[in-house]
């Protein structure tokens, strides 16, 4: 039987419309800064897009480009300052920076309260012990598109195959957090395959174009696929492609998310939805 398809772009568009009505309900406006260094072309697509749909739900947009030779004193400085703005109440250093920047350092400068991409060390470990902090966008919107789709997560069994700081890992926390039995898989698991087929929800996030192939995916499964590989067929025109075998598995897993416009939307939805998050947790700290 073929999967059914989790629409993500349908899902992301009901997400923001929420996000809309309860900017419009505040009594005061959230704000996102972007910081993009250099002239990266995906990047520069992904930060016109962030800036685009904050303002679309109502937020307030601060985009920071920077020369690409900008040093590692000034952008820290940046986001320092950005740290002290009150308009600003999220703050997204967009990915990667060009290698002369060490980019940990950067996010650790980052206010954790205004880290909405989730990745100060601050969120990861509160993600890790089960407290409320930012989660990163990605592995969120994979949550909420699950939980949509599956409910109630108990008791199964949850491979994660990618373990990134910025995907995998939490995800599985998540996962976890909803009381799957979590295996996390990587470059150096033996036979995943095997492991996959075991899988009642399988995640991939490894980054390898079409990597899981249908007879790894146990009949009936749910098949979370985060990858974007960019190929190029046999028409020479380049495609986008996930970590799953798509035509394999639409006729072996139970739901299955295509790519594009499976994760890929919830992203930037999740991200205005942990502007919002915070937002909301700024003002209540301070209006007292
Ligand atoms: N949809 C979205 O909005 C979104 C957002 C973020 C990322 N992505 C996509 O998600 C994918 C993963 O991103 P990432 O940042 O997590 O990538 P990453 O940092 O490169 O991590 C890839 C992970 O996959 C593992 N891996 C590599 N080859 C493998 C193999 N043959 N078998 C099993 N595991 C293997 C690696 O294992 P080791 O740790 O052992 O090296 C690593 O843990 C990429 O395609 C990226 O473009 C999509």
């Amino acid at each position: 039987m073929a999967a059914q398809l989790i629409d993500g772009k349908a899902f992301a568009a009901r997400q923001l419309a929420g996000i809309t009505a309860e900017v419009a309900s505040l009594p005061f406006q959230p704000g996102l800064a972007v910081v993009l260094v250099g002239e990266d072309p995906a990047s520069q697509v992904y930060v016109r897009n962030k800036a685009r749909q904050t303002v679309q739900v109502g937020m307030r947009s601060f985009e920071h480009r920077l020369s690409g030779d900008i040093s590692q004193d000034e952008l820290r400085r940046l986001v320092q300052q950005l740290n002290a703005d009150p308009a600003v109440h999220g703050i997204l250093v967009q990915l990667p920076l060009p290698k002369h920047l060490d980019a940990e350092q950067i996010i650790a400068a980052i206010d954790p309260a205004k880290d909405v991409d989730g990745l100060t060390i601050t969120n990861a470990g509160l993600l890790a012990a089960g407290q409320p902090g930012l989660v990163p966008c990605t592995p969120l919107g994979c949550m909420l598109l699950l939980e949509d789709v599956l409910g109630d997560l108990t008791g199964l069994h949850a491979v994660v195959v990618g373990r990134s700081n910025l995907v995998g890992k939490p995800i599985a926390q998540l996962l976890l957090a909803q009381n799957c039995t979590v295996t996390m898989a990587h470059s150096r698991t033996r036979n995943l395959p095997a492991l996959c087929r075991d899988a009642d929800i399988l995640v991939a996030a490894v980054g390898r174009a079409e990597l899981i192939k249908g007879d790894w995916i146990k009949p009936g499964a749910t098949v979370i696929d985060v990858g974007i590989n960019r190929v190029s067929g046999a028409d020479q025109k380049s495609r986008l492609v996930g970590d799953v075998a798509f035509e394999e598995a639409k006729n072996v897993a139970g739901h299955l998310t295509p790519v594009p416009g499976g994760v890929g939307p919830m992203t930037i939805a999740c991200l205005l939805r942990n502007t919002l998050t915070a937002a909301k947790r700024q003002h209540d700290r301070f209006d007292v």
